[in-house]
């Protein structure tokens, strides 16, 4: 079966590598290395590959720390009276190196958005914009930059692991984690993540891309049943890992809560042996989210490699015994300690240990407004925008402490805010989870473009006096906010509390209001026909005040494009109601997903996530995947298609008056023998234009995004016949077709 071939192949490959090396040791054949203190370790040479490294560091392993790398080494500084181990650099994981064999102990911080728990030890750490504001870029190398930053900081602070790279696509529009995450498509995903996880590894720090797999809600997490067929697995939520380890190879990835179809995702052997590490061809290792494991041998034989933090005790001295008995065999244990080796080697960390410094905040900086800039989606514009710094006479802004700061995501992505909630100053960390504002001021920087005007801030919480004071404004700015976090999500797509009523209330009053959004992911927006301009900024980090300020006055020519489709009511999705809320607890306690009863999930909608759902049930959406505007305009003109090389050449012209960044999307609808009723994105790029200038673009048509999974063979097929292509610049405006035609 499946499992005993795959587990089968890599037990004889690694043992033929251990047994080659320790040929080679033994004769002398391999240059020695020293660890500085004079002891002789051959491993630490650098010009070996990490296999070989790897494989002769397990060769002199005991069994004990064999056992001690496969586990972490508990709760530590995450749960209230647990055990820190001395040598944790106090983030949330660690494990015991192996000191007798220079091999170095594993710290790992949460970094989904930026470094989680810094201020512990008096360090810094910068907010990016959330995963799902930056894959609104649609720059890969945006993604690269914003994962070199968190590299970059994390040796800083002296951790040689990051815990982030979530890639779980947007099937539930309202998982409160969704601000952790790169948006709906596969490919838009894949891509984005796997180029933050490059730029992570670009620092040479251990990545892990997470949560694997189909962790696509909050509700339930840890006791859900998620059901869906293998060949819609393959088609979305796994493409997106697929996609995002092919271009990083990274060091680890994280096993999820939830089960899949009947085993828990850290002991499901279709998902670990043979979808991760068999067709995947994954080298790193597989560590399970914190409390995810379950078992000791049914884990260890379904893919595990790693249990963590290690406190429910399956990994130690139960996989000990489990090893000695013979239920687990060593050549699985060597397996697990390996892939673990050898993904220290590769990354770096072992030659090049993280060194201390002082984080440079301005650097981070920099680099925060750089992504938000570029991240921030512009949804309408009636002539409103770009503002006129020197005709503007007095600007009102309102809401969500936009007098402040902006606002950032909850659980383990939160980052700690410098001097603390800028919204709620108060001294000791935050709660888990309770909404926190960072320190970018937009009332501060949009008076730093206006010098002239009178920029005032009403906190909106009396919509009357916010009503009045805007009647009299020139223009108006509501900032309205949507919280998102972990463990819980949200109940509709609707703003929380009255801030719709706001809206209404102040655009009746004033004309002139345009909405800037700080949300976790889509929402709905009833007031839209009355607000004269829309900005989505997500939670935009520590530049975000900057860069919308920038946005608002024109420095910067808007450019991003919604990730997620936003849909015009929570009835218009897939799931009207988040799967499992009814039995949940309040929606707003803290632990919602732990009082849920056990259920399963079936996605009957299969692959057909976001705005192929949309397209494939004729729905509207509000705001389509991929949408987003600029203060100048583009055309497309001249699509060719090479059937050949599978390429696509067509021409963007800028006919606006000013310069500004086209992002072109490519999208195909597959011949009909795949009975898709819906298009996939296949390929984009963003395009910077000046003004009248155009550009000949040559997009690839990667061959298994234009594939089907064939569940029979077990491999993608690319199926013969025509694919309409389909060229512009959203899901919804494809000024371009034509066919592409594959030959059998
Ligand atoms: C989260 C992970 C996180 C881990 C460690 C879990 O609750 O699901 O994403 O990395 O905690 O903090």
């Amino acid at each position: 079966m499946a499992r005993t071939e795959c587990v089968g192949w890599q037990f004889f490959s690694l043992a033929a590598l251990v047994a080659a090396v320790a040929v080679l040791l033994s004769v002398g054949a391999i240059a020695q290395g020293t660890d500085g203190r004079g002891l002789e370790k051959p491993w630490m040479n650098e010009s070996l590959s990490p296999d070989e490294r790897a494989a002769m560091v397990l060769h002199e392993m005991t069994l004990d720390e064999k056992i001690q790398l496969v586990h972490g080494d508990g709760w530590g500084v995450l749960r209230k009276g647990s055990f820190v181990d001395p040598r944790s650099n106090l983030g949330a994981g660690f494990t015991h190196g192996i000191d007798r064999l220079g091999i170095p102990d594993i710290n790992l911080a949460d970094s989904a958005v930026g470094i989680r728990m810094a201020a512990l030890q008096s360090r810094y750490a910068t907010l990016l914009p959330s995963g799902i504001g930056a894959a609104s870029s649609w720059d890969p190398d945006a993604a690269f930059l914003y994962g070199s930053v968190i590299g970059r900081e994390l040796r800083a602070q002296g951790f040689n692991m990051s815990i982030g790279g979530g890639v779980n696509i947007t099937r539930e529009p309202r998982n409160g984690r969704n601000f952790e995450y790169a948006g709906e498509d596969p490919v838009l995903a894949g891509t984005m993540v796997g180029q933050l996880m490059k730029g992570m590894k670009s620092q040479r720090v251990m990545s892990d891309i997470k949560h694997y797999a189909l962790n696509d809600q909050e509700t339930g997490r840890t006791v859900v049943n998620v059901q869906l067929d293998h060949k819609a697995m393959r088609e979305s939520d796994l493409l997106a890992f697929e996609i995002a380890i092919g271009i990083s190879n990274p060091s680890g990835v994280m096993c999820s809560y939830n089960l899949v179809d009947g085993d828990w995702a850290c002991e499901n052997d279709y998902l670990l042996n043979h979808v991760l590490k068999k067709n995947f061809g994954f080298k790193g290792w597989v560590l399970s989210d914190w409390g995810a494991t379950h078992s000791t041998v049914k884990s260890a034989l379904a893919g595990l490699d790693q249990e963590m933090p290690g406190d429910d005790n399956y990994f130690n001295q139960p996989l000990k015994k489990a090893v000695e008995s013979g239920q687990v065999p060593t050549a699985r244990l060597d397996d697990m300690v390996y892939r673990i080796l050898r993904s220290m080697f590769d990354a770096g960390v072992v030659d090049h240990p993280p060194v201390r410094s002082v984080v440079d905040p301005f650097r981070g900086l920099d680099d925060a407004q750089h992504i938000a800039e570029e991240s921030i989606v512009l949804l309408k514009n009636d002539g409103v925008l770009p503002l006129q710094a020197a005709s503007t006479k007095s600007i009102l802004l309102i809401g969500s402490h936009a007098d402040v700061g902006v606002l950032s995501g909850g659980g383990s992505a939160q980052v700690d805010a410098p001097g603390g909630d800028a919204a709620n100053p108060r001294p000791g960390p935050s709660e888990w989870g309770e909404p926190i504002y960072f320190p970018s001021s937009p009332l501060k920087s949009i008076r730093s473009h206006a010098t002239t005007a009178s920029v005032q801030y009403n906190d909106g919480k009396d919509r009357s006096e916010a009503a009045r004071l805007a009647r009299s404004a020139g223009l108006v700015i509501v900032f309205a906010n949507q919280p998102m976090r972990e463990g819980v999500d949200v109940p509709t797509l609707s703003l929380p509390g009255d801030q719709d009523a706001l809206v209404e209330a102040v655009a009746a009053a004033n004309p002139n209001t345009i909405v800037v959004l700080e949300t976790g992911g889509p929402v709905t927006m009833p007031w839209a026909p009355r607000v004269k301009g829309i900005l989505e900024m997500w939670y935009p980090g520590i530049g975000g005040a900057q860069a919308l300020a920038s946005i608002l006055f024109g420095d910067v020519n808007p450019s991003g494009k919604l990730s997620v489709t936003f849909a015009k009511s929570d009835a218009d999705l897939p799931h009207p109601v988040v799967p499992g809320l009814e039995t949940a607890g309040p929606v707003d306690s803290d632990d919602q997903h732990l009082k849920v009863k056990p259920f399963d999930l079936r996605y009957t909608e299969g692959a057909r996530v976001g705005y192929k759902w949309f397209e494939s049930t004729h729905k509207e959406p509000l705001f389509p995947f991929g949408f987003g505007l600029s203060y100048t305009a583009f055309a497309y003109s001249g699509l060719k298609l090479d059937d050949a090389a599978r390429t696509a050449q067509f021409t963007v012209k800028n006919t606006g008056s000013r310069e500004g960044t086209e992002i072109a999307e490519l999208y195909t609808a597959l011949p009909a023998t795949a009975r898709e009723d819906y298009k996939r994105l296949v390929a984009f790029q963003r395009v910077k234009l000046a003004p009248g200038e155009s550009k000949s673009v040559t997009l690839v048509l990667n061959p298994t995004y234009l594939s089907v999974f064939d569940t029979e063979k077990d491999a993608w097929q690319l199926l013969p016949g025509d694919y309409t292509v389909l060229v512009g610049s959203s899901s919804h405006e494809t000024p371009l077709h034509s066919t592409l035609h594959v030959r059998p």
